[in-house]
């Protein structure tokens, strides 16, 4: 097992694009991670614009779970225009640099109300989910795969814990043989009645900040992680920072945070709240270094 002294010796965090408050502490944990060995660590990773890229290589941004929902061509028309209104009203309030996580709660509370009021009756498009999880492929970050393989062979559990739609973030997973065993999804999955109609999301809705304590108890997952005190989280949302809260044996989180939007009012904002900014990143390859270290 070799410690490290200095960032300098991961190149991956000597780009220009990483950004890093308190080098100093992340090492300390990097280190910490390094000793305790795969045995202690789990992977706790945000889905949309986290797992997957904010935009492609042409500028064109990633679809997310619920903009997959609405890709599929048996969605009424009517569907699609109000969750085209509701993200344009709604987006730019999640990405506020100024406004308070208090005060942001409460918008994202509606957008959900919303969301949730709009999926009612409509025929769940099963198939067509499958398919559109199909061009997703190539929309995950790159090293995502190394990823996975690597703590599937490390046998290092992953939690892909996100509030956007359950069943489309098990689509993308599923078409890019990501969902093995040792990698689980909790979510927003759909109820449907016995005609495949929606009835509405199943359990406590997970929106962009309760991804903590609230929902994490009790799933699969947790009795998985009993064990294992450390833990590299990713997100791109300041919210999903506090994803590994709900594991109170959870004593060292190294927090991975990507910054794709509105970068230069968020920077302040997502180096107080992450240990490691990366600013427009298409890949998880830091990640990858740090995990490399751990054998
Ligand atoms: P994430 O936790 O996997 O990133 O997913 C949450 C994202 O989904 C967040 O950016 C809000 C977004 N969202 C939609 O795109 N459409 C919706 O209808 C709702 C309620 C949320
Ligand atoms: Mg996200």
């Amino acid at each position: 097992m070799k410690l490290v002294q200095s960032s300098g010796e991961i190149p991956e965090l000597k780009k220009s694009n990483v950004h890093i408050k308190n080098e100093k502490e992340l090492i300390q944990k990097v280190n910490k991670i390094i000793n305790d060995g795969n045995k202690k660590l789990q992977i706790v990773t945000d889905f949309d614009h986290t797992l997957t890229r904010h935009t492609m290589d042409d500028g064109s941004m990633v679809l997310t779970s619920f903009g997959m929902f609405r890709e599929c061509p048996s969605i009424p028309q009517e569907y699609k225009d109000e969750d085209v209104r509701l993200w344009a009203q709604y987006k730019p309030i999640e990405d506020d640099p100024n406004m308070t996580i208090k005060e942001k709660t409460q918008h994202m509370i509606e957008w959900y109300i919303a969301s949730n009021n709009m999926l009612k009756d409509v025929v769940f498009p099963r198939n067509e989910l499958t398919d559109v999880g199909k061009t997703m492929v190539d929309c995950f970050r790159k090293g995502v795969k190394d990823m996975i393989t690597w703590s599937e062979t490390q046998q290092v559990p992953v939690l892909v814990f996100s509030a956007g739609l359950g069943e489309s973030v098990l689509a993308a997973m599923k078409a890019a043989n990501f969902l093995l065993p040792h990698v689980k999804v909790v979510s927003n999955f759909l109820d449907t009645d016995s005609h495949d109609k929606i009835t509405g999301i199943k359990g406590e809705v997970i929106h962009c900040y309760n991804k903590n304590e609230t929902v994490i108890k009790h799933t699969e997952y947790y009795e998985m992680v009993k064990d294992r005190n450390n833990v590299i989280l990713m997100g791109d949302n300041l919210g999903d920072a506090g994803m590994a809260e709900g594991m109170e044996h959870c004593d060292v989180v190294i927090k991975v945070g990507f910054l794709g939007d509105n970068v230069e009012g968020n920077l302040n904002n997502y180096l107080n709240t992450f240990d490691i900014v990366l600013v427009r990143e298409p890949s998880v390859d830091v990640v990858n270094a740090i995990l490399k270290l751990v054998l």
